[in-house]
């Protein structure tokens, strides 16, 4: 894994390979992402993806949020929802713990499947974590079984990574376990951004699990 001696960055970040190089990047980052990364990438996405969750949800949760890393979109959600963290990063999630907006956060790896009660969430929620070197399609299977029927997806997708991995055929293949099935493009990055990834789109996928009860 490639790390400038100035620590992580997000082209690092884009080249992991495995679960277990993404415990070591973010371990690393987990102090600096927000007044780092953030602030010097303009990145705007967690707010993007705050927004058209808030647009789709009147309910109160609870809402798991994936890969919540220091917890941008808890910020973004404002107060008045039941959200838990989810993340593969004891180090990020401490510092989201710190910012009090989660009723609980669990350190999991999504890829290894998820130890929590079946149709337990309302709604899922996710920024910046279906991207490069981080999550594929296959990870939307142990969500869609902690949804309760009926719940709530609000997915960001890299769209690079929606194109290169296989998102389409997965979401084609779910057909009959969601429903409701649209996306948003969005810009991940605001007019402050390094112009190498200035221009970087993310896929929000938004659906609904079919209810059969
Ligand atoms: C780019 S950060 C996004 C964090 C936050 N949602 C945001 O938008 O700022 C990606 C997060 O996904 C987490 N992650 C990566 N692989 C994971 C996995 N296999 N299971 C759970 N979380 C994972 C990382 O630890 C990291 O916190």
């Amino acid at each position: 894994m490639a790390e400038k001696k100035d620590g992580p960055d997000l082209d690092a970040a884009y080249a992991l390979e495995t679960p277990e190089d993404n415990v070591r990047l973010y371990a690393d980052w987990a102090d600096t992402y927000d007044s780092g990364f953030a602030v010097q990438m303009d990145y705007i996405l967690p707010q993007q993806v705050a927004g058209v969750f808030a647009r789709c949800y009147a309910g109160k949760g609870p809402v798991l949020d994936v890969g919540a890393g220091t917890g941008l979109v808890a910020e973004a959600l404002g107060s008045g929802l039941v959200i838990d963290a989810l993340d593969i990063s004891a180090e990020m999630l401490a510092m989201a713990r710190e910012k009090r907006l989660y009723r609980d956060c669990f350190e999991g790896d999504l890829t290894a499947g998820l130890e929590l009660p079946a149709g337990a969430y309302d709604a899922v929620i996710s920024s910046g974590t279906f991207t490069h070197g981080h999550l594929g399609p296959d990870a939307i299977d142990p969500l869609l079984a902690v949804a309760a029927p009926g719940a709530l997806f609000v997915l960001s997708v890299n769209d690079a990574h929606y194109e290169g991995q296989g998102f389409a055929a997965k979401m084609a293949a779910l057909g009959g376990r969601i429903t409701g099935l649209r996306h948003e493009i969005v810009d991940i990055y605001g007019a402050g951004a390094d112009p190498a990834h200035a221009q970087d789109k993310a896929r929000v996928l938004v659906f609904r699990v079919r209810d059969i009860s």
